[in-house]
C-alpha cells in the first residue's frame, strides 16, 4: 500500500531537512508539511503544505482523514532552554501534541509513527560518559522530565495497541538550512554565524562542557533507517540512544580556527550553563548499533568543513 506521511512541526530545524528528505524517497506528493508557523521558505513549491495547531485535535484528525495519511512525524515541541522560561507551556504542548498523536494514530489505524525524545532525559545522576541504554533517569528540565513521560507513552501505545511508534533520544543537532528552535546546545550553531560575520563569538557555555552532538545529515539518515527497518529489529520502544560525536565549546572553536584564522572565543555562561551540566557528556547507542545498524557518518572536523563551506 502507498504510504502517505504527514510531517507535524515541518517548518522547524529538524522539520524542513527531514520533509525533504522524505519527499525523496516517497514522492513530493506523498508527503504533507504541517505546521503552526508559515510555511518553510525552502519548502515551498516542493509539496504539500498545511498550516496545523497539533493541539487542536478535531482539526488535527480532521486532516489525517482527509489526507489518507498513513504515517506520522511529530516534530512540534517546545526545547530544552525555551522550556525553562515557560514550564507549564513546555509540559502542555510536548504530553499534549503526543497524545493526540498516539490516540488518533491508533484509531485510525496508522501505520508507523515517529517521535523524537532527546538526551534531556538524563539527568544529574545519570553516568557522565557514555550513558547507558538502560540506566539512571532522573531529568531535572521540565523538557526532559516531559520527553521520559512521552518515551513511556509511546512504550504503552506499542504495548497495549500494537501501534508501531518509534522513537530516537536525539544529541544536539548541528544544521545550516534551517534555525535552531531554542536548545541548549545552540551555541554550536550560533558560533559558525558569529565566526563568518565577526570572527568572534561568545559562549553562553563555559570551555569544558562536554555534550553529545549529531549533524544534520546523520540525524536525518539515522530517523530513517530506524523508520524503514523492520518492524521486529526494533527491540527498544521507548527511545534508542544515538551518539555521534562529543565536544566542548573549546574544542569547536579550535576546529573552526584551522578554517578561519584568528578566530576567537569567550566564555559568559548563563543559564544554559546548569542544564547543560545535568546532561551526559556522551552516550552509549550500541543497542541502535546492535538492532538496526545505526552508524554515524560525521566526526568533528568533518561536520565543521561542511558548515564553512555551506554558511560561507
Ligand atoms: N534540534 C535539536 O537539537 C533536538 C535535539 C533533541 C531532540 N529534538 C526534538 O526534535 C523535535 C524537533 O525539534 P526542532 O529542533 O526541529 O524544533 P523547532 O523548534 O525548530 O521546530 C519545532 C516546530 O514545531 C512547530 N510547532 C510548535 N507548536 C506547534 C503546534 N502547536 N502545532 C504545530 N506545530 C507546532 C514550530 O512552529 C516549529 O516549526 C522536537 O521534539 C525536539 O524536542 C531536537
Amino acid at each position: 500500500m502507498k504510504e502517505k506521511i504527514l510531517v507535524i512541526g515541518a517548518s522547524g530545524q529538524i522539520g524542513v531537512e527531514l520533509t525533504l528528505a522524505l519527499r525523496g524517497i516517497y514522492g513530493n506528493a506523498n508527503v504533507v508539511a504541517s505546521d503552526l508557523r508559515e510555511e518553510n521558505d525552502l519548502l515551498k513549491g516542493t509539496g504539500p503544505y498545511v498550516a496545523l495547531d497539533v493541539m487542536n485535535k478535531e482539526m488535527l484528525h480532521v486532516q489525517i482523514i482527509r489526507q489518507n495519511i498513513t504515517q506520522i512525524y511529530l516534530l512540534a515541541a517546545i526545547l530544552s532552554a525555551t522550556g525553562e522560561k515557560n514550564p507549564n507551556l513546555a509540559w502542555h504542548l510536548n504530553m499534549q501534541s503526543l497524545l493526540n498523536v498516539l490516540d488518533i494514530s491508533r484509531e485510525e489505524k496508522i501505520h508507523k509513527v515517529y517521535w523524537p525524545s532527546s538526551i534531556a532525559v538524563f539527568g544529574p545522576t545519570s553516568p557522565k560518559v557514555n550513558a547507558p541504554q538502560q540506566t539512571i533517569i532522573e531529568p531535572t528540565t521540565v523538557y526532559g522530565i516531559s520527553k521520559y513521560a512521552g518515551e513511556f507513552w509511546c512504550n504503552y501505545y506499542f504495548q497495549r495497541f500494537g501501534l508501531d511508534v518509534r522513537s530516537i533520544r536525539y544529541p544536539g543537532l548541528i544544521s545550516y538550512k534551517s534555525a535552531p528552535g531554542g536548545g541548549t546546545t545552540d551555541y554550536a550553531i550560533e558560533i559558525f554565524h558569529e565566526a563568518k560575520q565577526n570572527n568572534k563569538y561568545t559562549s553562553f557555555l563555559r570551555e569544558n562542557t562536554y555534550l553529545p552532538m549529531m549533524y544534520m545529515p546523520d540525524a536525518i539518515r539515522g530517523t530513517i533507517e530506524l523508520m524503514e527497518a523492520p518492524a521486529e529489529q526494533i527491540k527498544v520502544r521507548t527511545s534508542y540512544n544515538l551518539g555521534a560525536m562529543s565536544f566542548s565549546p573549546k574544542e569547536i572553536a579550535e576546529s573552526i580556527a584551522k578554517h578561519k584564522p584568528g578566530f576567537t572565543i569567550d566564555y559568559v555562561p548563563d543559564y544554559r550553563q546548569a542544564i547543560a551540566d545535568s546532561w551526559p557528556q556522551s552516550i552509549d547507542d550500541s543497542s541502535a548499533r546492535n538492532d538496526w545498524g545505526w552508524k554515524p557518518e560525521y566526526d568533528l572536523d568533518r561536520m565543521v568543513g561542511e558548515m564553512i563551506e555551506n554558511i560561507e
